[in-house]
């Protein structure tokens, strides 16, 4: 799932308004899997959706698609604290992701939707509405799979 030189230039070029920010940036001390920061993670779900979007030719709107997958889980805490309010991490963190992207970003509510979705079927009444929806939930399956075996096997696994 490696995207061209160009593909990756155009996610940049899409991601540019966040990706430097202090507040995006933070997303780095994060650990979401193993050894992978919230950030890393955010960014793989973001190239593995383009580039399904673009081998399978789906046509989903690219540029509200990635800047949902950037933020879906923009929710600025290590789920991994032992702390009470984040007991239910699997459940409540999209909602609060989804609310932390208009917060910071100004997001609108096409990609707000998109993020609080992306843990269906987990959060099981939040089934994705689009196609864009869709793409990013299955990314981000793709992605959590892929780093837990990374973690696993301590190498990088190319999929
Ligand atoms: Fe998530
Ligand atoms: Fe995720």
């Amino acid at each position: 799932m490696k995207l061209r030189k160009e593909e990756e230039r155009y996610l940049r070029q899409v991601l540019n308004a966040y990706l430097t920010t202090p507040v995006a940036q933070k997303m780095k001390e994060f650990s979401q899997h193993g050894t992978t920061s919230t950030f890393d993670h955010c960014y793989a779900v973001c190239q593995t959706c383009l580039w399904i979007n673009r081998r399978i030719r789906l046509h989903a709107k690219e540029k509200v698609m990635l800047r949902a997958a950037f933020l879906h889980d923009f929710y600025l805490y290590d789920w991994h604290d032992p702390d009470s309010s984040h007991r239910w991490h699997g459940f409540t963190h999209a909602e609060l992701a989804s609310d932390n992207a208009k917060r910071y970003f100004s997001l609108g509510e096409s990609e707000r939707e998109i993020i609080r979705c992306h843990m269906w079927p987990l959060n099981i009444t939040r089934v994705p509405q689009s196609r864009e929806a869709w793409l990013v939930c299955l990314a981000d399956k793709i992605c959590c799979v892929r780093e837990f075996f990374q973690r696993k096997a301590g190498a990088y696994l190319c999929f």
